[in-house]
């Protein structure tokens, strides 16, 4: 298969992370015969460096063009103690969803067994834990009406039926590809949008009669990943819970740094690390390059290339079990691996497998 990717590194330990997710695809295309291109562009404060914009016009052409965005991180903590800054790196985020029309974001929470003392739960509470939290990417208070001064901002929470419509399509469709069990995590007992969201759900729900759909509220659902992160299969939520709820999500796992995404939608597909730009580790090769290599595994799994993903999976557990792990993972007295050195010994395992 031939894929033309664009590479959008960003900020901090992005094209560090980056540099080695694109090793570990080019292992797969050699070993597969695809052929992978890629191309580079600018967003975050990288880009408000060099052009004053954190999604060049530039940048969006060439996502456009290309059949998959593979992106690392964005975020520097020069614009976030400053607030005044006219632009933040973040924006470039936000832009290039909705540019794109990046409605569904596809969050896997995984436990990996190996990593199950580092959760700051119980090991048979989070042991075995693996769902998929489906956030709406594109609308609520993220992008509705919005006013600020210095007496009075809002944000407003707006929701269309066809927003609605699709992005729980999206969770339906995922349920029905796993273990069949779909919550809908809203806050219908307090907001009018929840409401329609839970209304239009329960319209959804007799085309799939295969799915069990249950309900709940936002703050309880919190509260049940905590307590039974087991109940879960695949959950679908609104953008503002659905960021909340993943970060939560990744920190139960014990997993924080493991996670990959996938965000699809109208036009070209984005594949990214759950974690930010972690600026203190930039340069210093410590960042773990792992949820960068599984977002590459989403990537080729999303064109169909099971296998492909599958040995990408396979060579990242191989990695964690043989302990050629970043520092932050590291067993105690284990040898030390950095950034390249784990990115590398996961392309070779690809090659010699
Ligand atoms: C995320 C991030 C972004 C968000 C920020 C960086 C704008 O937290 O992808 O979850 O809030 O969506
Ligand atoms: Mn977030």
């Amino acid at each position: 298969m031939k894929l033309k990717i664009a590479v959008l590194a960003g900020d901090g330990i992005g094209p560090e992370i980056s540099r080695e997710g694109v090793k570990v695809l080019n292992a797969v295309a050699r070993k597969f015969g695809h052929e992978f291109t890629y191309q580079s562009a600018l967003c975050g404060a990288a880009a408000i460096d060099a052009v004053g914009d954190p999604f060049p016009d530039e940048t969006f052409q060439l996502c456009q063009q290309s059949d998959a965005v593979f992106f690392s991180a964005v975020g520097d903590p020069k614009f976030d103690n400053d607030p005044s800054a006219k632009v933040r790196p973040e924006q470039g985020l936000l832009a290039m969803r909705k540019k794109l029309g990046l409605f569904a974001n596809i969050r896997p929470i995984q436990t990996f067994d190996c990593l199950i003392h580092m959760s700051p739960l119980k090991d048979e509470v989070v042991k075995g834990a693996d769902f998929v939290c489906i956030r709406e990417l594109t609308g609520g208070m993220y992008f509705g009406a919005k006013h600020e001064d210095d007496d009075m901002a809002y944000d407003t929470d707006i929701y269309s039926r066809p927003e609605i419509e699709r992005i729980l399509k999206v969770g339906f469709d995922y349920a029905l590809k796993r273990n069949h069990h779909l919550t809908v995590v809203d806050k219908a007992n307090v907001l009018a949008s929840s409401r329609l969201w839970r209304k239009i759900a329960k319209e959804m729900e007799p085309k799939y009669p295969e799915v069990k759909v249950d309900y709940m509220y936002v703050d309880n659902a919190s509260m049940r990943m905590i307590m039974e992160p087991r109940f879960f299969d695949v959950m679908v939520t609104e953008n503002t819970f659905g960021d909340i709820l993943t970060d939560e999500g990744s920190a139960v796992t014990g997993s924080m740094g493991l996670l990959p995404s996938a965000s699809v939608g109208s036009s070209t597909p984005v594949f990214e690390p759950v974690h930010g730009s972690w600026p203190q580790a930039k340069g210093l090769n410590i960042a773990n390059p792992l949820a960068q290599i599984l977002s590459a595994a989403m990537l080729l799994e999303h064109f169909d290339l099971k296998a492909e993903g599958a040995l990408i999976r396979k060579a990242v557990q191989a990695s964690l079990d043989q302990n050629v792990r970043t520092p932050e993972i590291q067993v105690t007295g284990g040898a030390k691996y950095g950034t390249r050195e784990v990115g590398q010994w996961i392309a070779d395992y690809i090659s010699k497998s």
